[in-house]
């Protein structure tokens, strides 16, 4: 420990990230590297955003407009609600760590799955808060009936993320819906959506209904997925406008940077087809991976998201360490508690297939060696 420190930084531990392309290629020398690790889309940057943060460069001598004001009337418009619901952030990650600076007292206590998104978990440790954890549930699912009854007037957050990563489920919506509107008065949920575009229309909880009702409720979107923009590093929350002001306040004043906001607004003006079509694709590879990692013999959840979380019978740390020697990144899911299990990304149709192929090859030599 340095001296100086805050105590409760030294119970958090980094957060782990998937591994990247340079990394391995770095370290294993690799020419050809396919990422199916941090759930990104590969279609992305779509054709209008592009153009507009090319253009975008020649004013990066600048400040941004930091009333961010088409950005939010663009992403207030997609909920029905009017800009002044929207908070813009460096990521989905940055408005997280600012909700946490925003709720988190020393020793108010926060309810979370222990089967879900990491940055929850070390956030409330930093803010030195008490961590109520709960196992995912034998079907895998959050055990959101367990998180209802841990609610006490200790408790200040609720971190919930819906669809789940690692496994790629949701909730029923009336389920979360019912949830949010039980809480308490001094009780707040965090709803993170990251990956909301990628569920069914309906499937998800009524949340401008429940935000207009003015409940206890923050949703986390980004445009890292669906939008294909992580590295551009931009997401934004939908909360009442008192919530909305203290946000701003909180976070960092140039809390999304011009780059991003020229990409995220020409996305949400004008690459709605490429937006479409990108999530016909994802989906529909989605159930043809599934479908062979299912006639492969393995357990597969059934995912609303941009990736499958799937079980071997053997151990997939060994099995993501003979993937990444040939060049396939993806997520061996030891650290959430599943040993056997992995999350992969829904890549391009060929970057499927190789993954597919090489898991089948890397399967049947583990098989010849166990007999
Ligand atoms: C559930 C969840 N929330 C938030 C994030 C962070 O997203 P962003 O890239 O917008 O910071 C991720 C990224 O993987 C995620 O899986």
């Amino acid at each position: 420990m340095i001296p100086g420190v805050r105590k409760a930084v030294a119970s958090a531990s980094p957060y782990t990230p998937g591994k990247t392309v340079e990394e391995v290629r770095r370290e294993l020398g690799l020419e050809r590297i396919i990422k199916l690790g941090s759930n990104e889309n590969p279609w992305g940057p779509f054709p209008a955003a592009r153009t507009a943060m090319v253009d975008e460069i020649s004013r990066l001598n600048m400040y941004p407009d930091v009333s961010f004001r088409e950005l939010k009337e663009l992403i207030a418009g997609q909920f029905g609600l009017k800009p002044d619901w929207v908070a813009l952030s460096h990521g989905a990650e940055g408005m997280l760590q600012t909700l946490g600076k925003v709720f988190l007292d020393p020793e108010d206590e926060v309810v979370l799955s222990r089967g879900t998104y990491g940055l929850y978990r070390e956030i409330s440790l930093v803010m030195g808060a008490v961590l109520r954890e709960f196992a995912l549930l034998d079907n895998y699912s959050v055990d959101i009936a367990g998180m209802e009854k841990s609610i006490t007037e200790k408790t200040k957050l609720i971190w919930l993320n819906n669809p789940n990563n690692p496994t790629g489920l949701i909730l029923p919506p009336k389920r979360i819906e019912e949830f949010i509107r039980n809480l308490p008065e001094g009780t707040w949920t965090v709803l993170d959506e990251a990956y909301g575009e990628f569920a069914l229309k309906g499937s998800l909880p009524d949340t401008g209904t429940l935000l207009e009702e003015g409940r206890n409720l923050v949703v986390v979107r980004t445009f890292s997925k669906a939008w294909g923009l992580a590295g551009a590093r931009i997401g934004y929350a939908l909360a009442r406008p008192e919530l909305v002001r203290v946000i701003d306040t909180v976070s960092e004043p140039f809390n999304a940077n011009r780059m991003a906001i020229a990409g995220a607004c020409a996305s949400l003006r004008e690459d709605g087809e490429a937006f479409r079509s990108a999530l016909k694709f994802i989906v529909s590879e989605r159930g043809r991976v599934s479908d062979v990692l299912r006639g492969m013999g393995l357990k597969i959840l059934g995912s609303s998201t941009n990736f499958i979380f799937f079980t071997l019978p053997v151990e997939a740390e060994e099995v993501s360490r003979k993937l990444l020697k040939r060049g396939i990144i993806v997520r061996p899911c030891g650290g959430w508690g599943f040993p056997r299990s992995i999350r992969v990304s829904v890549g391009t149709s060929e970057e499927n297939t190789l993954f597919l192929e090489t898991l089948a090859e890397i399967l049947s030599e583990e098989k010849g060696e166990n007999v």
